[in-house]
């Protein structure tokens, strides 16, 4: 949901900005560009469309040792070229980034035209660079003219500004992220650490309310009222290469592929000897709790399903709740309810907004995220993190793995802490069949038949998922992957609903992908039959040993394992029957249209 960076430091910076956007574009791909200062004035450059196309129209790199830069998903105003970002005010002395939200922007533009101040875009970011503008003339001096701004600004913001003639970056945030690079001779800004991770490690997680003032040889950051404040370093431990796509053709083919390693890391430590343990969660750590709300979005949503049934089946009150209609779905909540925000990039509005909503209430709240520093983490009274890696792909692929299975092990803590709480009877067996969850996804990714289904059933003209119990939230997560990259129809369903309405849709263009998880899901089996009768050709995606598997028309096999991981390895087979169709219909699969990985506006 637009990425920004700036960097400061001794040599050019375009090219760090041009290569720092790319690592940003899952954020958002609808206009790019660049500001740079080289002591003869901002230079912008900016255009619709992906950085690529942005480079493709520098014929040279703007020179300049400081600059800013931005890639979009639009809110305010379409892709254009005059709303891509950087701004600047009339006279183009001032050039600033955003990533946010100005929800008085009308309001402030209309005050300012009225002082003579000119306006080329539709954004709402227009009205920053004016401002500062504005409050240096006032004030004479540009820090406290931009301090001035963002006490002005209502709604969501981490900028960054660069001024003719000066030596230096300013920037702050405010309900958008904003993490800053720590190199020997350079600094950096961004919205995440994959815009400068080839570079530097070292990284500042900047708080709400930061304002930080770069100049080539220090950094200061202090809070809005000009008070310097210490903010101690991190050191990401991401490698370089996890953010590159490798021998790869896509960042989600290289993401499903990359899951036996990330699935060990989620593990690793936290299932051992028969019993679960989280590195920052004592025993005991929930033994308040009566109640627990899961809240997330999307993949996020269908990994808390998964986690949400394992839950209630070891007897605890449990509810899973989309996080934009948290307020008007919640149930009662007070301190002995925990929520816990299932976000992969930590930075999700609604999600954070539901968690503002119910800590509101008196809820205790707990992070499950991938995104160390993120929003999320550091709001939240409490964090786990999926340790998957950096995900790029838009479609969520390895994250929900790592995040259905922290939520299993979570499950197991809680359950054993919560007086009443009854853990998995067959808790060792689990643990101990986890252990062979990468190298089962390893046997699924070798021996998939995913190409050739994607290929027969290409031509078809609607998707059915269909699944139940733990299998009916992969079911959801199937037809969302599906219809996300493929930009097909399709729609997941529990599978006793199908007779339920669905059916009448069901030809023998309608493929049922039937998610099963073996032993005793007749349900599945009994509604594909149904199915099939009326002309569905069916895709059985489950452990072989089941009846249903001798009924399909096409079988997508995993492994035999204890059900609870059985729809996990059904998953990884979906992630590839959407990634071989989006392929094989030539979509974008990294970038789908009008979507962005990370989604900071409500
Ligand atoms: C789909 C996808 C999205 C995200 C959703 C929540 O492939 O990636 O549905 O799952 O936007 O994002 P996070 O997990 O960052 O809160």
């Amino acid at each position: 949901m637009c990425g920004i960076i700036a960097r400061i430091g001794h040599g050019d910076a375009a090219e760090t900005l041009l290569t720092g956007l790319e690592n940003l574009e899952y954020r958002g791909y609808d206009s790019a560009g660049i500001a740079v200062q080289n002591g003869s004035g901002v230079k912008v450059h900016k255009c619709s469309g992906e950085v690529s196309e942005l480079k493709s129209q520098l014929e040279a790199h703007p020179n300049g040792n400081m600059g800013i830069g931005h890639t979009r998903w639009s809110t305010h105003g379409p892709p254009t070229d005059e709303n891509a970002h950087p701004h600047t005010d009339t006279v183009g002395d001032v050039a600033v980034v955003h990533n946010g939200v100005i929800d008085n922007y009308d309001e402030l533009k209309a005050d300012l035209r009225s002082k003579g101040h000119e306006f080329e875009s539709d954004t709402d970011t227009e009205v920053i660079p004016h401002l500062i503008d504005e409050y240096r003339a006032e004030t004479g001096d540009t820090e406290t003219a931009v301090r001035k701004t963002v006490s002005t600004l209502e709604g969501s913001y981490a900028i960054a500004a660069i001024v003719d003639g000066e030596e230096a970056v300013y920037a702050a945030r405010k309900g958008s992220p904003l993490v800053l690079g720590l190199d020997d001779d350079e600094w950096f800004l961004a919205s995440d650490v994959p815009a400068f991770l080839d570079y530097t490690d070292e990284v500042i997680y900047l708080e709400e309310g930061d304002l930080v003032v770069l100049e080539p040889d220090s950094y200061q950051i202090t809070d809005l009222d000009g008070t310097p404040v210490e903010r101690s370093s991190d050191t990401v431990d991401w490698d370089p290469e996890d953010a590159g796509k490798g021998e790869f053709d896509h960042y989600m083919l290289k993401e499903i592929y990359n899951q036996p390693t990330s699935l060990s890391n989620t593990i690793e430590g936290r299932a051992s000897d028969g019993e679960v343990s989280f590195e920052n969660l004592t025993e005991g750590t929930f033994s308040d709790v009566d109640a627990v709300q899961f809240v997330a979005c999307g993949t996020s949503y269908h990994a808390a399903m998964y986690g949400g049934q394992l839950l209630r089946s070891a007897g605890i009150r449990t509810e899973v709740l989309r996080a934009s209609e948290y307020e008007s779905t919640t149930g009662p909540v007070d301190e002995n309810t925990l929520v816990v925000a299932v976000t992969q990039s930590g930075e999700t509005a609604d999600t954070l907004e539901a968690v503002r909503e119910a800590t509101s209430r008196g809820a205790r709240s707990l992070a499950v995220t991938n995104v160390v520093g993120s929003t999320a983490a550091r709001t939240a009274d409490d964090a786990v993190y999926i340790r998957a890696g950096p995900e790029v792909g838009v479609a969520a692929t390895k994250t929900y793995s790592s995040q259905a299975v922290t939520l299993a092990l979570l499950t197991q803590q809680i359950a054993s802490d919560v007086p009443g709480g009854e853990p998995a009877a067959d808790k060792a067996t689990l643990l101990e069949s986890l252990q062979d969850l990468p190298e089962h996804v390893e046997e699924v990714l070798e021996s998939s038949q995913a190409e050739a289904v994607a290929r027969e059933r290409l031509d078809s003209q609607s998707y059915f998922f269909i699944g139940h119990g733990l299998g009916h939230s992969v079911a959801l997560e199937g037809a969302l992957k599906f219809k996300e990259i493929t930009y097909e129809h399709a729609e997941g369903f529990a599978s006793g609903q199908l007779k339920h309405g669905p059916l009448a849709l069901v030809t023998d263009e309608t493929p049922i992908f039937a998610v099963y998880s073996g032993r005793g899901d007749e349900k599945t089996k009994t509604n594909a039959i149904e199915a099939r009768s009326r002309g569905a050709p069916i895709i059985a995606v489950g452990p072989d040993d089941h009846s249903l598997a001798d009924a399909a028309d096409t079988n997508l096999s995993v492994p035999d394992t204890h059900p609870v991981w059985a729809g996990l390895l059904a998953n990884v087979q979906l992630q590839l029957v959407s990634y071989h169709a989006a392929k094989l219909l030539e979509r974008p699969i990294d970038k789908p249209r009008n979507l962005a990985k990370s989604v900071t506006v409500e």
